[in-house]
């Protein structure tokens, strides 16, 4: 490998959130938060030193390198064609979402999600005084699949404003194909609802799964749709917050801009992070992203592996995409409320609970962030085996 995973900063004392809160023990194993322990490719090292240097941070335009390298990035990464008047960026994607929702729908609507779903989504949804109708996902053969039946069943009864779509889904990890997609986007389609598409976890992607982003979906997903990309959560530049939004639609662009406007996002522009994503949507960081999937699928490979050979009575759900993975523990004889406290009391690994982040569809289940180096990966596995065996 040409890049280092193994090493990482002391993010202990880095004031990371995943690592650093004050109320953990000292030797706490960080694997909550979805953040890479590990250093970012070289070219943002590189983008970022001379605006550094400079020590200048004045208003600033997005640069004609910054629209070339999105919309070729489109093209060359998914065969999507993207005009650059359908660009816009805010800081944050949780906060586009939020946006999104202001725009297309009115205090008291609906809005379909699939569940179980991060907790910040529903935040949105509720700071937005909508109402949220929640659409299963189901497991069939130990696969999460989504299900459509009740997905139209609630559109007719509901009549939501919008479908809120996480898609690689956080946090089952699935990365939904271009059919389910097509099938999502029809039913909306027919009943008239407006697709928001949260995309923050489309780079990293396992195997033969493909992220098809909504827009290169159809025609018809042109229409109805608000795509909302950020490299932060494959890049590992989350503090450089930077989300990517498209909107092909006019009238829906128009309404969007309108708030962009109202917001002042337009001059909003962080000079680190316009230059970060130039050099990532270039295509200067591909190798490192190609060596991170590799590191990554190893890390899923071997925690799968280590449960299934040491008996551990846990169920995981193999990701399609992202670096976390979601567990079951229902059948694992440690109760289905709070297993974080049993994970951070027996094991001090820090994980989120899935009843307390994801709702009531995550009851009985955790994520883990497994974007931690192999050797920390290794030494959670040992501990996750003794607190079983205790
Ligand atoms: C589905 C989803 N959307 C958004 C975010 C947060 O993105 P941002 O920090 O850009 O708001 C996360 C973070 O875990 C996420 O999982």
């Amino acid at each position: 490998m040409k890049y280092n995973f193994d090493t990482t900063p002391d993010h202990r004392h880095n004031a990371s959130y995943r690592w650093g809160m004050s109320d953990m023990p000292e030797d706490v194993i960080g694997m909550g938060t979805a953040d890479l322990d590990f250093y970012c490719a070289p070219c943002i090292r590189e983008a970022l030193v001379p605006i550094a240097e400079d020590n200048c941070y004045n208003y600033r335009q997005h640069t004609d390198e910054y629209y070339d390298s999105v919309t070729s990035w489109y093209r060359k990464k998914y065969g999507l064609e993207i005009e650059r008047a359908w660009l816009t960026n805010v800081p944050s994607t949780i906060g586009a979402v939020r946006m999104a929702l202001g725009i297309l729908a009115k205090p008291g609507d609906n809005v379909i999600v699939q569940t179980p779903v991060f907790h910040p989504i529903v935040s949105a949804v509720e700071g937005a005084d909508l109402n949220l109708i929640e659409n299963p996902m189901k497991i069939v053969d130990g696969h999460y699949e989504i299900d459509f039946e009740d997905f139209e069943e609630k559109i007719r009864e509901f009549r939501p404003a919008l479908y809120l779509m996480v898609n690689p889904h956080n946090p089952t990890c699935r990365v939904f194909t271009k059919d389910e997609l097509t099938r999502l986007v029809d039913i909306c389609y027919e009943y008239g609802v407006k697709i928001v598409s949260d995309e923050v976890h489309c780079l990293i992607v396992y195997g033969d799964n493909v992220h098809t982003p909504i827009l290169a979906v159809s025609d018809k997903a042109k229409e109805i749709s608000i795509q909302i990309v950020s490299l932060s959560k494959g890049y590992n530049i989350m503090s450089m917050p930077h989300a990517i939004i498209t909107v092909a639609d006019d009238e829906m662009r128009a309404a969007w801009n309108r708030q962009i406007q109202a917001f002042s996002f337009g001059y909003a522009v962080n000079s680190f992070a316009i230059a970060a994503v130039t050099s990532i949507m270039k295509g200067e960081a591909d190798e490192w992203m190609e060596e991170l999937t590799a590191y990554l699928e190893n890390n899923v490979n071997e925690f799968i592996s280590f449960i299934e050979e040491n008996d551990i009575p846990l169920t995981a759900f193999r990701p399609e995409g992202s670096f976390l993975i979601w567990v079951d523990c229902r059948n694992a004889g440690i109760g289905e409320e709070h297993l974080d406290r049993f994970f951070m009391d027996k094991a001090h690994i820090h994980l989120d609970d899935g009843e307390e982040n994801f709702g009531s569809e995550g009851r009985g289940f955790v994520r883990i962030n497994l974007a931690v180096t192999n050797s920390v990966l290794k030494e959670a596995l040992e501990r996750i085996k003794a607190a079983f065996s205790k």
